[in-house]
């Protein structure tokens, strides 16, 4: 197994300046690998796909489709069953407006838990707007943990796979084996777990899965969403254009099969070829290598932080991010001076503003970590987070 220096030799944004990254729940860095491959596509490969009849787009074909292989076989679904889009926040659009418009009436129940990004809200209280569903909320305890007895009178349960802000990670396959047996359906938002942990889909029984490719080490700009077959065949299409057709008339149209009946218009072709590459690089390491070392990580964040005089860290954290107040001090405050000296963490309401109030504050910092990361960072970024204190009280 590599070293973490080894590791971090080969993402070039290391190499230039020290910069201490703590912000990998935002985006993750890109290593070289990554880089060259969308740099080859480009150069050698570049066309649009299934259009043209010449070498340069069957090559182009080719590798967007074997794209689709390796993130089909990356979730354990089949090709048909994984669609491209260009981000999670699609993906979950996609969900709602196509699946959720056309097998939501009014008075249905969408449960949601307060953990939720608000890419796995706003799309549900679009609904609810638009065709007047209920949404339910999910309620956590002092630790981070849903707090789920069951859920009769639910159509879709909508549910983080690990929370951007607390770090916690509900039980997925208790979820979904509970919403099932209540007959709702289950979208799971993966975006913030699929770099920590394996997930199979067949194994979870989820019917939706959605996550970006930004955050698996992979370029910006791709998203996917995995449906079970059945769902995704009777479903609408979401947006309407080229690729997603099987015929236009003046006034019809018929729809392609999936996945391409949800590819309306030019995929992100190199983001695919990156995000490929990211995956084949990714799959170098054991899921348990990763887990290991990102849970000393956590730990490390954990018992470090907690030796700062008035830092309260929120919830019981598990994967990839620890987020904290400080008294008397704003994050916004503390995040831009430690920023200044290289080290990158996000404060703000990291997107889950109906968590912040439920925890009674408008913001948060948070610290995350990816497979890069040393407990020299974590070291580094106490240094700095006292000097800010004692700057900001002074
Ligand atoms: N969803 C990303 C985050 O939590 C951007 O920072």
């Amino acid at each position: 197994m590599r070293s973490t220096d080894e590791i971090r030799r080969q993402f070039p944004i290391f190499r230039s300046e020290e910069i201490i990254y703590l912000d990998s729940a935002a985006t993750a860095q890109k290593p070289q690998i990554v880089l060259d491959a969308i740099d080859r596509f480009y150069k050698e490969e570049n066309a649009n796909v299934h259009r043209g009849m010449h070498i340069l787009a069957e090559k182009a074909t080719e590798s967007f489709e074997g794209a689709r292989e390796t993130v089909a076989n990356f979730l354990g679904a089949d090709l048909h069953e994984t669609v491209f889009t260009h981000g999670c926040t699609e993906s979950i659009n996609l969900v709602a407006m196509s699946w959720g418009r056309s097998n939501l009436k009014k008075g249905d129940t969408v449960a949601l838990s307060i953990l939720e990004h608000h890419s796995n809200i706003v799309p549900w209280l679009q609904l609810k707007e638009e065709i007047g569903i209920n949404v339910q909320w999910i309620d956590i305890d002092d630790d981070g943990s849903l707090m789920i007895d069951n859920f009769d009178g639910v159509q879709l349960v909508a549910i983080t796979g690990c929370s951007n802000v607390l770090g916690v990670k509900p039980d997925l396959k208790l979820i979904i084996d509970t919403a099932h047996a209540a007959g709702a359906k289950v979208v799971v938002d993966a975006a913030q777990l699929v770099v920590h942990e394996k997930i199979d889909v067949k194994e979870l029984d989820c019917d939706f899965l959605t996550f970006s490719g930004h955050k698996l080490y992979g370029p910006t700009g791709i998203g996917v969403l995995y449906g079970k077959r059945e769902l995704l065949e009777s479903m609408p299409p979401f947006l309407g254009g080229g690729m997603m057709i099987g015929e236009v008339k003046k006034d019809s149209f018929t729809s392609a099969e999936i996945p391409n009946k949800f590819e309306a218009g030019t995929p992100p072709i190199a983001q695919a070829v990156g995000l490929k590459a990211a995956l084949d690089w990714l799959s170098q390491f054991e899921w348990k290598y990763i887990q290991t070392h990102e849970d000393d990580l956590i730990r490390a964040a954990i018992e470090t932080l907690n030796t700062i005089e008035g830092l309260h860290i929120l919830g019981k954290p598990q994967v990839g991010c620890v987020s904290f107040t400080i008294e008397g001090i704003h994050p916004h405050d503390l995040t831009e001076i430690i920023g200044r000296k290289g080290v990158c963490m996000r404060a703000g309401h990291h997107c889950a503003q109906p968590l912040h109030e439920r925890l009674g504050i408008n913001a948060s910092t948070r610290l995350s970590v990816g497979i890069y990361n040393t407990k020299e960072d974590i070291a580094r970024a106490k240094e700095e987070i006292e000097k800010a204190i004692s700057i900001l009280k002074s």
